[in-house]
């Protein structure tokens, strides 16, 4: 087996991080089988019958955290979080019992991540698996997202009734459930795209990628105009979100962050809404506060995008970040990629935004549409179907 010499330090120290991980997790493993061997020696005697009841309760409220999803790994029931010393990554050090058993299953899921990583670098960066050309043919290509369309509609139709958090009814359209499905079926194609190198559905792709930026306005919009949660925390959360796998993918396998730059793409847009949304949040509600706001975004793109030379004063101090050189063109400029990747899409978050802002207008128009009787209801629908499609 070639490996591609010298590692990284930053390879090497991922390597450092989970070898303790691992440790831990095979120690929280025994722990637990010890636990449960005690448990069921109890259940056979009367006397463990109060601890029993305890334990039972325990593991229900590990499950519904594990159900939760997103961040909810920590432990949940009260007595996990009774602190011997403050700091979880003391108590991690200092081996304690109940704390490796209560996180057992964050422990898992680090190193379940760390084997993915190892399979990425695996293939990547070593000659174990060999390579081979990418080749693209059509009907194969609709072929297998047609099955997989098939096969979700089969095993995953579920009809989901969105609440508005103003009046409580069910949002009829461009819920977040109709967005994160149709985020979804572009993300495949995206994938499928790369990975068959389907190069005659480009245009098609550069339109999904808008979507996506268009959404990406939309969907923020939305929450923050709505929830005005402007923490830090939850702040911190989405950004943790939007990169860390990526941070990760670039350490070990020492890639540059603008080869996965829809990340830094939808990271650049999504701060920029929180912007527009945080700065002055408290006159959100003001029409012209907000027409304001607007406006200002697009004289933000217009500065740092239109006008020649800005975009690099305002970038070259995060070149570090997002500089690339690319081998085939060694001789264009470090901010090339990025001025060219991010400007690609630069306005449409802007226009997701305007409609996130109308939204509840025209909600209030199709409520009303369909409380009409069906002589009135179906010609306006027809001909609003027909004018979408022409468009289109
Ligand atoms: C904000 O945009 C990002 C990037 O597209 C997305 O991952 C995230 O889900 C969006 N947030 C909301 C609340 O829609």
């Amino acid at each position: 087996m070639r490996i591609s010499f010298p590692v990284t330090r930053g390879q090497f120290s991922f390597l450092l991080g989970i070898v303790p991980v691992f440790a831990a997790w095979i120690y929280a493993e025994y722990l637990e089988y010890k636990k449960n061997n005690t448990l069921a020696k109890a259940r056979h005697s009367d006397i463990g019958l109060v601890e029993l009841g305890n334990e039972a309760v325990k593991e229900d409220d590990d499950r519904a955290v594990l159900l939760e999803g997103g961040g909810g790994l920590q432990p949940a029931s009260p007595k996990a979080r009774t602190p011997t010393s403050s700091f979880p990554i003391f108590r991690f050090l200092m081996m304690e019992e109940q704390f490796l058993i209560d996180n057992r299953l964050t422990l898992r899921a680090i190193l379940e991540f760390g084997f993915f990583m190892a399979y990425f670098y695996i293939c990547d960066r070593t000659d174990m698996l060999g390579s081979s050309k990418k080749s693209y043919n059509r009907d194969l290509f609709l072929f297998l997202y047609f099955l997989l369309i098939i096969v979700s509609a089969v095993t995953s139709f579920t009809i989901h009734h969105d609440k508005s958090p103003f009046s409580g009814k069910p949002i009829l359209y461009l819920n977040r459930h109709q967005t994160e499905e149709w985020k979804g079926w572009m993300q495949v194609l995206f994938l499928m795209y790369h990975y068959f190198a389907a190069t005659e559905i480009y245009n098609a792709i550069r339109m999904f990628i808008a979507a996506y930026v268009w959404m990406t306005g939309f969907g923020n919009f939305s929450y923050y105009y709505v929830r005005k949660d402007f923490s830090l925390a939850r702040f911190a959360q989405m950004m943790w979100r939007l990169n860390f796998l990526v941070l990760f993918c670039c350490v070990v396998l020492d890639n540059s962050y603008m080869l996965y730059y829809i990340c830094p793409m939808h990271t650049l847009f999504t701060l920029m809404v929180y912007a527009a949304l945080g700065i002055f949040n408290k006159y959100n509600e003001i029409g012209s506060v907000m027409a304001a706001k607007i406006i200002a975004c697009f004289f933000v793109v217009i500065l740092m995008w239109e006008i020649p030379g800005v975009f690099e004063v305002i970038w070259s101090p995060f070149t570090f970040l997002v500089g690339y050189t690319d081998p085939a063109k060694p001789d264009l400029p470090r901010l090339h990629e990025w001025h060219f990747r991010s400007g690609l899409d630069r306005y449409i978050w802007i226009i997701g935004m305007i409609y996130a802002y109308y939204h509840p207008t025209v909600e209030g128009w199709m409520e009303k549409l369909e409380e009409t009787e069906a002589k009135r209801r179906i010609p306006i629908k027809t001909a609003v179907a027909t004018i979408s499609l022409a468009v289109l």
